[in-house]
């Protein structure tokens, strides 16, 4: 077990960069105090301004315009990669050859070559490798999970989620590396792989999906006239680039234990900034969550008697997951939502790093992996008019092309 103070540092000092940074600084306040001290030393962007404002605002030491500078510091233990998902490759890669630890942000990669060399270089090394699935550190997702057992909600038989977004809704809303990549790395890429793990953590792994469709409703976008944080809105020019990504993306799955799923998910959903949610049916009860009210949810079962059985609203408290000694007020009805999703997972990943044991480990990059390989199967489902594709067949793929001799 580690006790010498563990060195962080954030590359990309986006939306979410910032939402890492803040989360590496809370790690410590929260649950036992076994952690060793984390040292915040530095905030890596390319944009000067961004990273140090950042470090500037989360209290990092320095502020960094390569990861490279960061690779390369001594001082450095531990490293969050929150940049466009083309460039997680490249990063990650030099961070491993390095001797960093490394959470990655979701999707693993840009593309599923670059997710599986992501996955070959972690394997050669003894250091962690985490993917940034936020969602499953929710509080009421993992108490709906618990609940999944015989006497309570039961078997899974049918989740029906969806993620929408309204991000891509203005026309006028900037090209950004969000709207480049071939089918899959748009919306579905973007939040419905956040969609994807939160039902593979409650209903277990898919195995195969159906009835994809991808729908692009913007085609071209215009070029901002200045660098822009997450969908802030910037100035844009007259100029305009094509979009190379779906706005929308449905698709309908069967899991391993003959559970089925409904998905939706859109950066097009006009009115709706954030909303993930789902409904989960099992044998015997039925849950359903809602991002809008991360600190609750709602449970059906067999109780009490039938004349006032239904659905209860049920608020998060210590009695669940995260909360006692998770949140400075852990008292039901206080409230809580992404910001804390974050820090659990810095805390989880930070416990990795010292060799502790504590809160549930963080998805690695092969669990990055396989929602690549998810992805892929409903763009071919996509491109083959709704056919059904297995997660496997995305696998023998790879391995005729290593049969074949060609690099990946
Ligand atoms: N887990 C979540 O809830 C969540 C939420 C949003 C985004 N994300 C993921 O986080 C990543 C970043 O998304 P974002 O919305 O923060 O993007 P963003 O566009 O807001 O920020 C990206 C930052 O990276 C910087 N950058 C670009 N190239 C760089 C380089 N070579 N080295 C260092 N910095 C560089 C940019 O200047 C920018 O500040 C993506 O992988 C995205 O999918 C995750």
């Amino acid at each position: 077990m580690r006790t010498s103070p563990i060195g962080v540092a954030v590359i990309g000092a986006g939306m979410a960069g910032r939402s890492h940074a803040y989360a590496y600084r809370a790690a410590t306040t929260v649950f036992d105090d076994r952690l060793p001290a984390v040292r915040l030393v530095a905030i890596a962007d390319t944009n000067q301004q961004f990273a140090a404002d950042a470090a500037h605002r989360y209290g990092f030491a320095r502020a960094e315009t390569s990861w490279q500078a960061l690779a390369a510091a001594d001082d450095i233990d531990a490293v969050s990669v929150v940049v466009a998902n083309s460039l997680h490759r490249e990063i990650v890669e030099g961070l491993l050859a390095a001797g960093k630890h490394v959470l990655c942000e979701k999707p693993l990669a840009g593309d599923l070559a670059d997710a599986e060399a992501m996955v070959d270089a972690a394997a050669r090394s003894d250091l962690v490798n985490a993917v940034g699935y936020t969602f499953r550190r929710s509080p009421a997702v993992s108490a709906i999970r618990e609940q999944i057992r015989p006497g309570s909600l039961g078997k899974p038989l049918h989740f029906n989620g969806h993620y929408w977004c309204d991000y891509g809704c203005d026309p006028r809303a900037p090209i950004s590396w969000r709207y480049r990549g071939g089918p899959g790395s748009g919306a579905l890429g973007d939040i419905g792989s956040h969609l994807i793990d939160v039902a593979e953590y409650l209903c277990g792994p898919i195995e195969a999906v159906s009835g994809g469709t991808l729908r692009t409703v913007v085609p071209e976008r215009p070029v901002p006239l200045a660098a822009a944080l997450g969908h802030a809105r910037v100035e844009v020019s007259d100029q305009t680039q094509p979009v190379d990504n779906e706005d929308i993306a449905t698709f309908t799955a069967t899991f391993a234990t003959g559970a089925v799923g409904s998905f939706s998910v859109s950066r097009v959903a006009f009115g709706l900034p954030n909303s993930l949610g789902f409904e989960l049916f099992g044998e015997t009860g039925a849950a359903t969550f809602d991002l809008a009210r991360p600190a609750e949810f709602l449970f059906c079962d067999g109780a009490p008697s039938s004349v006032t059985q239904g659905y209860r609203h049920v608020l998060v408290g210590p009695q669940h997951p995260y909360i006692d000694r998770g949140l400075p007020m852990a008292f039901p009805g206080v409230g809580h939502g992404n910001t804390e999703f974050f820090t659990y997972q810095a805390r989880a990943f930070l416990e990795q790093v010292a060799g502790l044991e504590g809160l549930p480990p963080c998805p690695t990059f092969a669990d990055g992996l396989h929602t690549m390989r998810l992805i892929q199967a409903i763009a071919d489902s996509a491109a083959a008019n709704g056919q059904r594709v297995s997660v496997t067949s995305t696998e023998q793929r790879r391995e005729s092309r290593l049969t074949a001799g060609v690099a990946v």
